[in-house]
């Protein structure tokens, strides 16, 4: 994935095709981003997607404008046979049915002049020009989005472009992808050296762990650092999965006491935020230093034989932070750091590995299935660096911590048992700020109240609330007031996101 401002002539590899990507822009806005024409010129095939179809479109002479008929959403395209081999390649195979493929568009700017050398190769009612193909040349642009999966058969129009007209192998799956990766770690860390890394428990940073420990065994080291706002005996947990069940090299710090004392009397989320952040890098870089004291230390007894000084940090970065940091704006802009361990680096010249930088979530849980994490651990929900801090509505106090810890995991218990956990993207209880008047076992009660909340979604940027059977929250609702003592009720959140979040509410 590359910025449109690549200059060609200064790739550092050849790249066997090319596909340019959508945008929010109008090809004639004033400051609209274009691609370098070398990109025509290059000789090697070329596919448009929306806003990349109408870059094409205007570079070769044809005409883009703002169209009164804007088309977002599903939409029926007619694919013609043209009778030009070159042009018809891209829809060949492809089943489209009598009324035509069914594929989505979000455009508001349509082509209303083909350009010369160009023919149409599929078109809607509203719009003539909805593929286009050169005549001569490998040059292709589709108005649709392929790439989502709204556009049934777009995966095949991508497929199709990549195998049969670049000519590119699709042999990459995950399988392949192990070796591949722990062969290039290997290259990048050579023979002495170590890597640390955080670990969380979470699905990234174990299975980022675990291809480390692959790569170089004990040459990694993970460290846990327990900020005493975790989920109930979670430091235990992840010690016994990375230690005794994946083998890895781990220190747990317990700095709970110095973590909660900064929190006392802090109300503001935000600040917590920031609080635990800082004293995240501050016990981590500590705990770096000791390793790379003991590194020094074993160095000058054994010499050569040591395992080297500490000098990468493991990073779990996912593609779409890379895609993120990409922006023909400038990369700085938009660059994501991980929530803990941003800004690490600048103070500790450690040398940056992320052995995860190419996937997405659904391929690292695919890649720690793989590699032999247990199922119920790669498939765990999301849970923020700050953890129940946010989720401690009010005062973070460890008597909250312990009401909130017993009542979450009564309740992911339950979903569990009820077969629910999986279809929910997240769960959680939050715990409430004020006290209700209760009665229980014939004795008023005046105690807290918590707050459930589950929600599914795909990307977490938007969210709708869970809809649970009524007897599942009924035996949460039942076990947690009967078991956790200093809650006396319990109710569930039905906000979607927006304007709620899926986290902390
Ligand atoms: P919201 O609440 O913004 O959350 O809808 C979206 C996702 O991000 C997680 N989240 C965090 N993760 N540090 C983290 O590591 C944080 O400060 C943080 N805040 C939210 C949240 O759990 C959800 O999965």
């Amino acid at each position: 994935m590359l910025p449109c401002t690549q200059k060609m002539k200064d790739l550092k590899w050849k790249p066997k095709g090319i596909i340019l990507s959508g945008s929010p822009y109008s090809v004639y806005d004033e400051d609209a981003p274009r691609v370098d024409p070398d990109v025509f010129n290059y000789g090697v095939p070329v596919l448009g997607i929306c806003y990349g179809l109408q870059e094409i479109a205007t570079t070769f002479g044809g005409k883009v404008e703002e169209h009164t008929h804007r088309e977002y959403g599903p939409a029926k395209i007619q694919v013609k046979k043209t009778g030009n081999a070159l042009a018809d390649r891209l829809f060949e195979g492809i089943e489209t049915g009598p009324e035509g493929m069914q594929v989505w568009m979000s455009h508001g700017d349509q082509l209303t002049i083909c350009p010369p050398g160009f023919i149409t190769v599929a078109d809607t009612a509203t719009s003539p020009y909805t593929a286009i193909a050169h005549e001569s040349r490998p040059i292709f642009g589709v108005q649709f989005h392929p790439e989502v999966s709204h556009s049934i058969g777009g995966k095949e129009v991508i497929r199709t472009f990549v195998t049969e007209v670049c000519g590119i192998k699709g042999g990459w799956s995950m399988e392949s992808f192990i070796p591949r990766e722990i062969a290039r770690i290997r290259e990048i860390c050579g023979e002495k050296g170590q890597v640390i890394g955080a670990v969380s428990g979470g699905v990234d940073s174990t299975v980022a762990a675990k291809i480390m420990h692959e790569a170089i065994g004990d040459r990694f080291h993970a460290i846990m650092v327990d900020n005493g706002v975790l989920r109930m005996d979670e430091a235990k947990q992840v010690h016994k999965m990375l230690v005794e069940d994946l083998g890895v090299n781990l220190t747990v710090v317990d700095a709970s006491d110095l973590f909660l004392n900064r929190l006392k009397g802090v109300m503001d989320p935000e600040r917590k935020r920031k609080i635990i952040g800082n004293t995240f890098i501050e016990v981590f870089e500590e705990e770096a230093a000791k390793l790379e004291k003991q590194a020094e230390d074993e160095l000058a007894q054994k010499g050569g034989e040591a395992k080297g000084k500490i000098e990468w940090l493991l990073q779990g970065t996912l593609y779409p932070d890379v895609i993120e940091s990409i922006s023909f704006k400038g990369p700085s802009a938009t660059i994501k750091t991980h929530h803990n361990v941003g800004g690490l680096l600048e103070n500790m010249k450690l040398k940056l590995i992320e052995p995860l930088r190419e996937l997405f979530k659904d391929e690292v849980r695919a890649l720690g299935r793989l590699l032999d994490i247990p199922a119920h651990l790669v498939g765990r929900h999301p849970f923020p660096g700050p953890g129940l801090a946010i989720r401690i509505l009010g005062e973070v106090t460890r008597e909250q911590v312990k009401i909130l810890q017993h009542a979450d995991k009564i309740y992911i218990e339950e979903i569990r048992a009820a077969g629910l956990y999986d279809k929910i993207s997240q769960a959680f209880v939050a715990l409430l700020p004020i006290q209700a008047v209760g009665v229980q076992g014939d004795k008023r009660t005046y105690d807290q109240v918590v707050a459930l909340r589950a929600v599914q979604t795909e990307d977490f940027m938007t969210a709708d609330w869970f809809v649970y059977p009524p007897e599942v929250l009924r035996r949460i609702s039942s076990r947690i007031t009967n078991e956790v003592k200093g809650v006396n009720r319990v109710v569930y959140d039905v906000t979607s996101k927006p304007p709620g979040t899926c986290d902390h509410p």
